[in-house]
């Protein structure tokens, strides 16, 4: 319905949600499904290579809008491991796009403006030569920055993350470098993409485009273990608004009040259920310290 609206009232609603967005807690991470390229670009009568070229234009506005917000890590699921079952041609066109926008980025002056730094996460020896050397160039140029990160999710599995980092604790360990009880989770942590140690912080909403309400194995490590909000919406990747990453948003900053509200309502109860007796004796034993003081 909301297509078919004037342009200036879709502006005036975005500039409410964002000064709404604004007021309230952004989220540190944001992950996001990048769904429906082909589905999009069928409905066109174009091929998987036209939608997937939209797609990237519009994770290029993602990027302008986190930067935007503050939002400080951002990663997008370009390439799962499923996916090289594909045909080659879909793929050799894809991995020549993500080519073209890892280069771009490396040369665009925004990126430096915004202190953006990348780094692509995955199994990325199983990716075609050239992609790699752009790959390595752009992590390098942008290797001194921190404000903002784009992380590219790219031949990324998130089981099979986990099965190289354990892979990686056990070599470790069978080396006498690290002793079995020091093992916890920031150890699995550090072991996770990207390499170098400098683990990815806990994901703090995941967004998937397309309709599609799974999360398909991307960053089960970062995503699952914490209280993740999630957004699932209907329109394909290419057709993603600046309102509807703004909706996304306040789902995730209602979730927040919600459970801050249970927890004060649970306090609230907490002093309500004690007894007669647990009060005398609070009273009690301020007044002894109070004592010694
Ligand atoms: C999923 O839609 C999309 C992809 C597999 C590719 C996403 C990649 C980009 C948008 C390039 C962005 C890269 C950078 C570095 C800016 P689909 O192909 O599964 O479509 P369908 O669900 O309709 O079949
Ligand atoms: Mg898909």
């Amino acid at each position: 319905m909301l297509k078919h609206i004037p342009p200036w009232i879709y502006k005036g609603y975005e500039r409410l949600l964002t000064q709404e967005v604004k007021s309230a807690r952004i989220p540190r991470h944001v992950a996001i499904i990048m769904d429906g390229n082909r589905r999009y670009a069928r409905r066109l009568g174009q091929m998987a290579a036209f939608g997937h070229m939209k797609g990237a234009n519009v994770t290029e506005k993602v990027i302008e809008w986190s930067c935007e917000l503050g939002i400080e890590h951002l990663t997008i699921y370009a390439f799962s491991t499923e996916n090289f079952s594909r045909s080659d041609e879909e793929k050799d066109r894809l991995f020549e796009l993500i080519r073209l926008k890892f280069d771009e980025i490396g040369e665009d002056e925004r990126t430096h403006e915004r202190r953006m730094r990348v780094h692509a996460i995955g199994d990325t020896d199983k990716l075609p030569e050239m992609l790699r050397e752009s790959i390595k160039n752009v992590e390098l140029v942008t290797s001194g920055y921190d404000r903002f990160n784009l992380n590219v999710a790219i031949a990324y599995g998130g089981r099979q993350e986990i099965v190289q980092a354990v892979k990686e604790i056990a070599g470790m360990l069978q080396k006498g470098e690290i002793e079995l009880s020091n093992i916890n989770e920031d150890t699995i942590s550090s072991h996770l993409y990207p390499a170098g140690g400098s683990a990815l912080p806990d994901v703090d909403l995941i967004i998937r485009t397309g309709g599609d309400e799974r999360v398909s194995n991307f960053l089960p490590w970062q995503a699952n273990g914490n209280e993740c909000a999630s957004y699932f919406c209907a329109p394909f990747w290419p057709e993603f608004r600046k309102i509807d990453f703004l909706r996304s948003i306040r789902v995730y900053q209602t979730r927040v009040e919600e459970r801050e509200q249970h927890a004060t309502m649970r306090a609230a109860h907490f002093f309500k259920a004690l007894g007669k007796a647990e009060l005398t004796e609070i009273r009690h034993s301020t007044k002894i310290e109070g004592l010694h003081q």
